[in-house]
């Protein structure tokens, strides 16, 4: 790199607009939203889609609600035209929604284009040419002038062969590419150039699209280009401004936000951002983001999952991990911290007494849009026992008293950590059962019976000491006082049964149950310690739980 930028790059010049409106304003209100997967971010694919994936991802589109998507560029190749007249051919796309084509200003392109629409229900033709200096010098070689006539013959050619579309509910569009790079004034001058052809009118509008083709500036430089030409464009009534974002700079959404705000009522983009380059602007997300402000997006992504399967089928891209809303580890808390508050805030939102989602760390409910509440936590060497406990309680029913989390935790974290990786619950309930159930030395359980009489319990309980046989007996209020007393007889050091718990495991014929059972012993060296023990029998269960605890201690 340079030591001195400024020798090889310059600043952007931003658009003067001192009493700019849109910093005050909020965004009440979805826009109208038109996906351009199938021909800006088939555009980008190394492999573009045939038309069987084009088809695919043409009803995932219409099925999220989507009510206008830009199906191709019917004349640059026969994959194009043949798709977009299967769909119009084959009924494929419902009446309320728009086909939009989008084509270059050239004769033959343009016929190409109109021939693809025959018989369609409804249609937006898209005509766009480059207008940012860079383009017009090194790309054209052309002056203002020169641009503005492209545009003008472009809007005149399409104009004239608009009666071949008869029965066809048009829209026409306009896109000044490369606008955010192009002197908003000359921008302006372009477009309306483009709207004198047209005619636009309030009843009948035609879209006028202001692409951020390139980044080349921080969003609000765009959102003041945007209300810059919403303020100053003549018949700004008889447009829909509309919005194409790219995402060079990592701000396609902010852009997108921000010129929303700035006046647009359009926008275009894609499913997760797929585009040329760093991407277009992720729809998914913009529309999410509306939705995580109680605003109804109208975009469907109920079921975001099955959404992202057919885009990554059909596209061969993958949505990143943490791309915002779709990735895989977006709603998956690592750090012990976070799984806590998360924990506590999907607990106090199952109480129903807040009214509005307030569940630190997540924007919205996961199960909003398809994911699962199991997802949100995942435990790797960064957890604390709150993953750990939830993990062990949503997949296998295992509730751990408070205090034993507390115990079991930095256990678990130790193994974690050797393992050096993320660990799965049956890897967790592994491990509690190998630290705590399946513990059995010194002691071991052969059998235990019990009689009582008159409030007194007398047990008998054959053991394993160290894999020699024992006997004890002893009595108390219960099995388990019964049991302490019968160590305390037989020679074992004193200890006490200080906590206790247990619940039911599974159901059907093989139902268990688990006890958890918290000792204390005071000689030599004070020590607590937890057990567990599992059993089809309740009170073996617990009788299992001490010799765990004893075996821990
Ligand atoms: O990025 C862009 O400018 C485009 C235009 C064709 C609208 O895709
Ligand atoms: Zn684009």
């Amino acid at each position: 790199m340079l030591k001195d930028p400024s020798k090889k790059y310059r600043p952007f010049q931003p658009v003067a607009l001192p009493d700019r409106q849109w910093p005050s304003r909020v965004l009440t209100q979805a826009p109208r939203w038109c996906s351009v997967d199938l021909r800006d971010g088939n555009q980008a694919l190394a492999v573009p889609m045939n038309v069987s994936q084009k088809l695919e991802l043409f009803h995932a589109l219409v099925k999220c609600g989507f009510k206008e998507i830009e199906v191709g560029f019917p004349s640059a190749s026969n994959t194009e035209f043949t798709f977009n007249r299967r769909l119009i051919e084959e009924r494929r796309a419902p009446d309320d929604v728009w086909l939009q084509v989008l084509v270059q200003a050239r004769e033959d392109l343009i016929e190409r284009t109109i021939e693809s629409l025959i018989g369609a229900k409804r249609a937006i033709i898209h005509l766009y040419n480059s207008t940012s200096p860079a383009q017009r010098r090194v790309v054209f070689g052309k002056s203002k002038d020169e641009i503005k006539a492209i545009a003008v013959n472009g809007a005149t050619m399409i104009k004239d062969r608009l009666h071949r579309l008869k029965g066809t509910e048009i829209i026409l569009q306009y896109s000044p590419e490369s606008f955010s790079a192009t002197e908003h004034e000359f921008a302006k001058e372009i477009s309306e150039a483009v709207m004198d052809v047209w005619q636009p009118t309030p009843q009948n509008k035609m879209i006028l699209n202001l692409p951020d083709t390139v980044e080349v500036a921080m969003p609000n430089v765009y959102a003041d280009q945007i209300e810059w030409i919403c303020r100053n464009i003549k018949n700004r009534d008889s447009l829909i401004i509309s919005l194409h974002t790219h995402n060079d700079r990592c701000t396609g959404v902010a852009a997108t936000e921000l010129g929303l705000l700035a006046g647009a009522d359009r926008v275009e983009g894609t499913l997760f951002g797929n585009g040329e380059r760093t991407g277009n602007l992720d729809i998914v997300t913009v529309a999410l983001n509306l939705y995580m402000h109680g605003i109804d997006p109208k975009l469907d992504f109920s079921d975001l999952n099955a959404i992202r399967e057919v885009y990554e089928r059909c596209t061969g891209m993958t949505v990143p991990a943490r791309q915002p809303y779709g990735g895989e580890l977006v709603f998956t808390a690592f750090s012990g911290s976070h799984q806590d508050a998360i924990k506590k805030g999907l607990a106090e939102w199952t109480t129903g007494t807040q009214k509005h989602w307030d569940v630190p760390y997540l924007t919205i409910d996961p199960q909003d849009i398809g994911r699962e509440y199991h997802e949100v936590i995942r435990v790797n060497s960064q957890s604390g026992k709150g993953g750990v406990a939830y993990l062990l309680e949503t997949e296998f029913g295992i509730s751990l008293p408070k205090d034993m989390q507390r115990e079991f935790g930095p256990i678990a974290n130790d193994e974690v950590d050797k393992l050096g990786r993320e660990v799965s619950g049956t890897e967790l309930k592994t491990m509690f059962w190998k630290e705590y159930v399946e513990r059995t030395q010194p002691w071991q359980l052969q059998s235990f019976e019990t009689e009582s009489k008159d409030g007194l319990v007398k047990c008998r309980a054959r053991l394993l000491h160290d894999g020699k046989p024992v006997e004890i007996s002893g009595e108390g209020n219960g099995p388990l006082a019964a049991l302490v007393h019968g160590f305390v007889k037989a020679g074992e050091k004193r200890f006490a049964i200080i906590d206790y718990s247990e619940h039911a495991l599974g159901s059907g014929e093989e139902a268990s149950a688990i006890a958890y059972v918290q000792i204390r012993r005071a000689f030599p060296v004070m020590r607590t310690r937890w057990g567990a023990g599992v059993d089809t029998n309740i009170e073996l269960a617990s009788i299992r739980a001490v010799l765990s605890a004893l075996n821990r201690l």
